[in-house]
């Protein structure tokens, strides 16, 4: 997959495209990026990509020509281009999993007050928020959607990370991890874990799951409920009883 990124603050993306599962990525060749610096792309003898907004307010607006030449300029014509924006529909995991199965995505960052409404509506852009706060640019956010599409992109996680996100867990919180050593100052990791039982780690966490997503977020939960998935007996059992209790 290739993600181009039009901005004016590329130095803001090397260390998160470089490191960890996204370095991997791309040193596997599953992942391409490139970094398009608008700026470069202003005709204004200061490289300016701003100007005050038309009806007054504060901020600054991006103005049409450096991004329209910069869309021009590293081939986004006819391609699926994202506007991050606290306006756009909110990025989940159907959003990503749906972006990961693109051979090439282009993310537009605005800064200040956002961009001129032609650079979204003549290059019919997706809108993309990660939230409902105001960000002061869209670089987090970009990055953010690269870092969690990018992981479900095949091959990109271990064998071992898949299996987990593909497991009947999904659709849940995650169970609580422990790690060693068994006991520290007075603190312990629970009997189960260490016993070496894989059957009643497996219920352990499976439970442990269940109940922090009742508490913490019960819109999950009662999706889960009701979505299809295939339980053992004990796994329905446990499911049964976190269901029935208040
Ligand atoms: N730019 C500023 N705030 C944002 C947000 N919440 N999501 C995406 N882009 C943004």
């Amino acid at each position: 997959m290739k993600i181009t990124v039009l901005t004016q603050f590329p130095e803001m993306f090397g260390p998160v495209l470089d490191s960890s599962i996204l370095g991997r990525a791309k040193e596997k060749g599953l992942l391409k990026t490139e970094l398009v610096n608008i700026r470069d792309y202003s005709v204004d003898k200061h490289r300016k990509t701003d100007d005050a907004p038309f009806g007054g307010g504060y901020g600054m607006v991006m103005t049409p020509q450096p991004a329209f030449d910069a869309l021009k300029g590293c081939g986004a014509e006819g391609k699926r281009i994202l506007y991050m924006s606290p306006r756009g529909r909110m990025l989940d995991k159907d959003l990503a999993c749906e972006l990961s199965k693109e051979e090439e995505l282009f993310i537009l960052c605005g800064h200040y007050e956002g961009v001129d409404q032609r650079i979204i509506d003549a290059w019919s852009m997706e809108e993309v928020s990660i939230g409902d706060y105001i960000l002061t640019g869209g670089e987090l956010a970009s990055m953010v959607l690269i870092d969690c599409v990018a992981r479900l992109i095949p091959g990109c996680l271990s064998d071992e990370d898949a299996a987990v996100s593909e497991s009947i867990y999904s659709g849940l919180l995650e169970y609580d991890q422990y790690t060693k050593p068994r006991e520290f100052r007075g603190l312990n990791v629970p009997d189960v874990l260490w016993g070496g039982n894989h059957r009643l780690i497996h219920l352990w966490q499976y439970e442990n799951a269940l109940r922090l997503t009742k508490k913490r977020r019960p819109d999950l939960f009662e999706e889960y409920v009701r979505s299809e998935k295939s339980l053992t007996k004990d796994e329905k059992k446990i499911l049964d009883t976190v269901f029935s209790e208040y």
